[in-house]
């Protein structure tokens, strides 16, 4: 089985795993950097890590069209049903749940979350997951630094997505430490060149990464895909 994982820019994260379709955070109308319009993804799950509306983005007309679960913590599942959803899931911060490509646990995130008409959407999330093929993949979204990324780093992680922008997420020190933190073969920034205010040098950010730590970084363009 192989895993492909794609960038859309942003926040957003296309990941086939399996004979199943998962978008991560579906930003794609309002996206610059977005290569591919939402009326174009196809999707079986669709995961939204908080209420902002660069990672609700365009998953209600998704789910819609194409008839995804949309997994989310409790509160912003129940505001997609609200929208008229038809399948959602929720689950919580430390909870995981066997859905049919794979574990998926809620992680710890230090951010806000509240939705884009003003309804409260719980707490912001990552999500770590195990696929079928036991592969350990970590999706911080977006977050601040914290400590607790040594307990998901202790799981043994293949790959691990992490923002990089600053402002609104960690920037590239605090990055830089995640990765220390948690030790995946595999890192991919996001988050990051989207707009003037996240502009960042990420090929700087891989070299301090590579010399610092055994972390392989892999610089993905909006729209490129990557083997994990
Ligand atoms: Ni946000
Ligand atoms: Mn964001």
């Amino acid at each position: 089985m192989t895993n492909k994982l794609t960038w859309h820019g942003h926040a957003t994260l296309g990941l086939e795993t399996g004979r199943y379709k998962l978008v991560i955070d579906p930003f794609f109308e309002g996206n610059p950097a977005a290569t591919i319009s939402s009326k174009d993804v196809a999707a079986d799950f669709l995961l939204v890590s908080h209420g902002h509306g660069d990672h609700v983005g365009d998953a209600i007309a998704i789910a819609k069209r194409t008839g995804a679960t949309i997994i989310s913590n409790h509160e912003i599942a129940g505001w997609f049903a609200e929208k008229g959803v038809e399948k959602t899931h929720g689950q919580h911060l430390g909870g995981g749940h066997k859905h049919p490509f794979g574990y998926l646990k809620l992680t710890l995130a230090l951010h806000g979350s509240g939705l884009p008409d003003g309804s409260y959407g719980g707490n912001p999330c990552g999500f770590l997951l195990t696929t079928n093929d036991g592969k350990k993949f970590y999706f911080a979204q977006d977050t601040g630094l914290f400590g607790d990324m040594k307990l998901i780093g202790e799981e043994g992680l293949d790959l691990a997505v992490v923002p990089i922008g600053d402002n609104y997420t960690m920037g590239p020190d605090d990055a830089l430490r995640a990765v220390k933190m948690l030790e995946p073969k595999i890192v991919v920034p996001i988050h990051y060149n989207t707009w003037p205010l996240l502009a960042q040098d990420a090929n700087a950010w891989k070299e301090r990464v590579e010399k610092e730590t055994k972390t392989k970084v892999m610089l993905l363009k909006p729209g490129e895909s990557l083997s994990v």
